[in-house]
């Protein structure tokens, strides 16, 4: 199996899937690796086998999702911050999904309504996004991405140290909605990290995948 960093890498969305369902044997080891992060997340990720119930909406055909066989409905107590625990743990899930052999895509546009009729949501629940799962087509491809000048900060008249560098490195390749990178990654003189949001839409649930690669990155403990 390929390492965390490798998956990092390797990582792209893809949008069109083949006509192949997942195998049992995969399909259980996603399943098991969900029910950990649920645990440590306080989440309710939830797995489907029926992506066309999720994604045929007329939204997600715009978006042009419906191909994936399987999905990964994101929900969850509600709390200020679930958005956050989302991406952080989902993109856990994302990359283990890549390191599976498989692929997928963030879809945050897609109908809530179809969703939540494959998992109904309990009282005090919310479901922000969901993750389209599947053999793609292709493997996806690079896109453009912010320099560490762009998203990174560090006090006045100091050199970056490595693992800082690292982390920013592996934090530039998350994806983010719209592919909008609207964070920033700042060191302090205490060498302590912050994450700032710098808002739009999905930010809070950018902020987490960003969190989870910069650990991935640079060995920094983020939460
Ligand atoms: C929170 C979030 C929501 C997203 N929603 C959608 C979506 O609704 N439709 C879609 O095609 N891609 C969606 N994406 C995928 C992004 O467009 C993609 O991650 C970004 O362009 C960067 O490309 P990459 O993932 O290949 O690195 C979403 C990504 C994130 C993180």
């Amino acid at each position: 199996m390929i390492t965390l960093q490798e998956a990092v890498l390797q990582r792209h969305s893809v949008r069109n899937y083949k006509d192949k369902k997942i195998e049992e044997e995969k399909i259980a080891l996603i399943r098991e690796k969900i029910s950990e992060l649920n645990k440590e997340g306080d989440l309710n990720l939830h797995f489907s086998d029926d992506a066309g119930k999720t994604f045929r909406s007329f939204l997600s055909r715009m978006s042009g999702l419906g191909s994936a066989p399987s999905a990964i409905i994101c929900s969850g107590p509600d709390s200020e911050d679930l958005e956050e625990r989302v991406g952080y743990y989902g993109e856990q899930l994302v990359l283990y999904i890549q390191q599976l052999g498989l692929n997928s895509c963030w879809v945050g546009m897609f109908s809530r309504k179809q969703a939540e009729k494959l998992m109904p949501v309990e009282n005090g629940e919310r479901t922000v996004i969901a993750i389209a799962v599947g053999y793609g087509e292709t493997q996806g491809k690079e896109r453009k991405t912010k320099s560490f000048e762009e998203v990174a900060e560090m006090p006045e008249g100091t050199e970056a140290p490595n693992w800082f560098r690292e982390g920013v490195k592996a934090a530039l390749l998350a994806p983010t909605a719209i592919n909008q990178q609207k964070f920033t990654i700042r060191l302090k003189e205490d060498e302590t990290v912050e994450f700032i949001d710098n808002g739009g839409v999905f930010s809070r649930v950018d902020l987490g995948i960003v969190k989870c690669h910069f650990k991935i990155g640079s060995g920094y403990k983020v939460l």
